[in-house]
């Protein structure tokens, strides 16, 4: 997709084309920046702000066909109250719209006072990604060609100053290699699991590898997890034929002495419960169990891209969870790779489990900080929503660090409470800790759970109900499946954090 600016709506003349413009609430005359449109389109516009039942409320859309052009009228709200997250919900909407209408190149008319609102380049980025996003399809399985949608070839924008286009071209770039890679996490959440193996995401981590030579990627195999001892993400991949994969990418473009911050992501390609198996609704949904670890890798894609300086580091544990003849099972106990032990109660819990070797493997790099992305608890999905992801940290620096990042992605975040009462939740009386903390607060009893094998700063990102839209339902800012939650907030905590 290519992006460009327009002096004059001239040139939109008798093309078949779309214009998306903004109407504020209640809006009844035509705003300023429409003067630029042939006046068959103005008095169209004018005639159908007076007369139609259009509101202006915050992305409700109407559109107008003055002449060949379909103009689309993209309502904001309250002037005062359309802020970026407001602005990116409507252009995705507004370029998703347009799409649905069979159209592969739009023009978008921005008004000064929205312009002069942000600045330049973190609009571009805004826009880009929004466009993005918004305008993501997977297709591939749709065998009836009218029910693809087109890929968005070009679009124009109108009303961004000379003096500041160069900073927003720069803002475009980023924002279109953020939503580039947040695409291609959605893709790989939603690729069905028989495809999406952990063989798979290992292959997408060496392509990645090929693609950015500065970028170093080593996939170990049961043997080299053997050696490590890593017991707990073997015993979770005991029950599957698809061998497990323990996925590393490695980025030292900082200074040599600057220890590195790492991620980390819950990579289960499929999530069936193993031996304590889950109910059948809705169990399909469990193939975005892996979104934890896509996010991963795709946050590494953009921070190889923009060529971050600084030392990030990767990992992705990854395997699927099956019951079979020689699954793990209840009344287990693993030994993780720093020794301690853990009693399986239930095999439905076995991110925490596989996350374990992860956050112990963290311990070699000395890391600075370690974040981890996981589909961790239904409890914490059905408390959230999908508007916030559940930050859980005992430090005060990185939790602060996360929820500058995620407003500066403009990803919900919201922190919950981690206490030492949670910490006795899961102490085990057959060994070190158990898996599960009981009927209450599951979600922090996890993350109380993963707290036990860190021995650094940290933070934990429980991503269940954010990583992709409950029950398949579309919004029309986004289509139905993944939604590449986390990429663009790793992204901010590796650029910010010097
Ligand atoms: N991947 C699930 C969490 C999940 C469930 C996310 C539903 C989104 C929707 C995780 O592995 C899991 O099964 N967690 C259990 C934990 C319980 C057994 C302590 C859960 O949340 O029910
Ligand atoms: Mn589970
Ligand atoms: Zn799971």
């Amino acid at each position: 997709m290519t992006y460009s600016f327009c002096k004059t709506l001239e040139e939109l003349k008798g093309e078949q084309n779309s214009v998306i413009i903004f109407i504020e609430k209640n809006q009844k005359t035509l705003p300023r920046e429409a003067r630029e449109l042939p006046e068959v389109a103005q008095s169209t516009i004018a005639n159908f702000l007076t007369s139609s039942d259009f509101k202006g409320e915050v992305g409700e859309m109407g559109v107008v066909y003055p002449g060949k052009q379909r103009v689309v009228l993209a309502g904001i709200g309250e002037r005062k109250s359309f802020d970026a997250q407001s602005a990116w919900k409507v252009i995705a909407t507004a370029s998703q719209y347009v799409q649905n209408k069979k159209q592969d190149v739009f023009t978008l008319i921005l008004p000064a006072w929205f312009v002069s609102k942000f600045k330049p380049e973190p609009l571009g980025v805004l826009i880009a990604k929004a466009i993005g996003m918004g305008t993501y399809h997977f297709d591939q399985y749709k065998t009836d060609p009218e029910r693809k949608s087109l890929a968005i070839k070009r679009v124009a924008l109108f009303g961004v100053e000379g003096r500041y286009r160069r900073a927003f071209e720069r803002g475009l770039t980023t924002g279109q290699i953020v939503a580039d890679a947040i695409n291609h996490v959605r893709d790989l959440g939603n690729l069905p699991p028989i495809e999406m193996t952990p063989t798979y995401l290992a292959k997408e981590a060496e392509k990645l590898a090929k693609q950015f030579p500065k970028l170093k990627v080593t996939v170990l195999g049961r043997e080299e997890m053997k050696k490590l001892g890593m017991g707990a993400l073997l015993g979770v991949a005991a029950g599957s034929v698809q061998p497990p994969v323990f996925i590393v990418l490695e980025w030292m473009n900082g200074a040599k002495t600057k220890k590195p911050i790492v991620f980390v992501g819950k990579g289960i390609t499929f999530d069936s419960g193993g031996i304590s198996i889950k109910p059948g609704e809705q169990m399909d949904e469990m193939k975005y169990d892996m979104c934890g670890a896509a996010a991963v890798l795709g946050a590494m894609r953009v921070i190889a891209a923009t060529n971050v300086k600084n030392n990030v580091v990767g990992l992705m544990p990854t395997t699927e969870n099956l019951p079979s003849g020689s699954a793990y099972r209840p009344g287990d106990i693993l030994r993780t790779m720093g020794g301690k032990t853990i009693e399986v109660l239930n095999t439905d819990a076995e991110g925490r489990l596989i996350l374990a070797d992860a956050l112990c493997y963290a311990k070699k790099y000395e890391p600075r900080a370690v974040v981890d992305l996981a589909t961790l608890t239904g409890a914490c999905a059905f408390f959230m929503g999908p508007w916030h992801a559940g930050l859980f940290s005992d430090n005060e620096d990185v939790a602060r660090r996360v929820v500058g990042a995620a407003k500066a992605a403009g990803e919900g975040v919201w922190r919950l409470p981690l206490l030492p009462e949670h910490s006795k939740l899961v102490k085990s009386e057959m060994a070190d800790v158990k898996n599960i903390g009981g009927r209450i607060s599951g979600a922090a009893t996890a993350a109380a759970f993963l707290k036990e094998f860190t021995s650094y700063p940290w933070a934990h990102l429980d991503i269940a109900g954010t990583a992709w839209t409950w029950n398949m339902k579309a919004e029309p800012w986004m289509r139905a499946g993944a939604t590449g939650y986390g990429v663009h907030l790793l992204v901010e905590l590796a650029r910010e954090w010097n």
